[in-house]
């Protein structure tokens, strides 16, 4: 019988220092109505200066633990982070991960900019379905303060730090994941990046290892991908967007989720929201939103969640789970 892959355990973690509105009123020239009125960001949680992706993705992973017991982890033969933010080139963040929890499982990092998590998640569904193992944990993990250019207004108020962590193992039906949407389009790295080692812009100009975004771009490619991939998202998995319990977008900005939203033809109680506590967490911000929901009673069982998030490069992905 075929296998299938489904997430049997959550965790996520947000460092404890806030960094309100009112807060960054004092450092830029910003205000609070601004950020609130065209992204419903209200504060965003920042790592300590010692405090790197790595040690966020430990400690989702550790709230995992504290859900549902040490023997969670038992039998992981895969670590995956997920991350635009990764503490160093090589070795893997994952790696640092997977020691710290002595593991002996293989361990690789993940780039695809804020669906990250997603891909991840496709990637242990194959790994899982196709037996190359066991249990996979997927994790989405940020630093992303630490990549904000501060004298940018128009980025810097937009992005915080977190992670979340998730189980990836074989599940009965009808849980597990749907097939999955991804998608990239490297044409649009000029609207949103980051500098590393190389350049991804004609011409080859050297670019800093800051975030540069177009927000008004982004924002139109953010509303159409968010419309066009949850559809297929939906599709792939046989069903009506009536059939979806509760859609857990990306969180980057509420206006693009309600927009999402309403071209869904949701209700807003079937809409998990955690942009106004967090700003953008890129990779983390869908694992971290999840958890919130199942806290808070709104995941139950055989609920069909949908998922999408877009980001830098441009890039999407999108996928149902039940
Ligand atoms: N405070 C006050 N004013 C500001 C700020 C700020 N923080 N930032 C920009 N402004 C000003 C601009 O200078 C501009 O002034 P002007 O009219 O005098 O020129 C004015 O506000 C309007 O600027 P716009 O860029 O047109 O504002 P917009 O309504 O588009 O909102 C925003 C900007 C919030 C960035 C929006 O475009 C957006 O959310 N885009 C999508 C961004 C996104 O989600 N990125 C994340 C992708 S995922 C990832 O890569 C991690």
């Amino acid at each position: 019988m075929d296998r299938r892959a489904g997430i049997t355990a959550l965790g996520a973690y947000a460092p404890p220092t806030v960094l309100t509105n009112q807060d960054l009123e004092t450092r830029m020239d910003t205000s609070d109505e601004w950020i609130r009125t065209r992204t419903g960001i209200r504060r965003r949680h920042v790592a300590a200066e010692d405090e790197f992706t790595s040690d966020l993705a430990f400690r989702s992973v550790e709230d995992l633990l504290r859900r549902y017991g040490d023997e969670a982890l038992a039998g992981v033969d895969m670590v995956i982070v997920a991350t635009n933010t990764p503490d160093a080139l090589f070795p893997a963040t994952a790696a640092l991960v997977q020691h710290r929890f002595g593991l002996t499982a293989g361990a690789f990092d993940l780039l695809a900019a804020c669906p990250g998590w997603i891909y991840a998640l496709s990637v242990a569904k194959a790994y899982v379905e196709n037996g190359q193992c066991r249990k996979v944990l997927a994790i989405g993990a940020e630093a992303l303060t630490k990549l904000v250019d501060w004298d940018d207004r128009s980025t810097a108020v937009l992005f915080g730090d977190g992670a979340g962590a998730a189980v990836v193992e074989e599940v009965e039906a009808p849980y597990g994941l749907a097939p999955m949407v991804l998608g990239a389009d490297g044409g649009g790295a000029e609207h949103l990046h980051a500098g590393a080692v190389g350049a991804c812009l004609p011409g080859g100009a050297k670019l800093t290892p800051k975030v540069v975004m177009n927000g008004r771009e982004v924002f139109k490619f953010a509303v159409r991908v968010m419309d066009t991939a949850t559809i297929e998202a939906i599709d792939k998995a046989g069903l009506t967007p009536d059939d979806i319990e509760l859609f857990v977008p990306h969180q980057a900005n509420f206006r693009i989720i309600d927009a999402a939203r309403e071209r869904l033809g949701l209700p807003e109680e079937r809409v998990v929201v955690t942009v106004d506590e967090y700003g953008n967490n890129s990779t983390a911000s869908i694992p971290l939103a999840m958890t919130h929901a199942l806290d808070d009673g709104r995941i139950r069982d055989g609920d069909r969640l949908l998922i999408v998030a877009f980001g830098g490069g441009l890039s999407w992905a999108a996928g149902v789970m039940t």
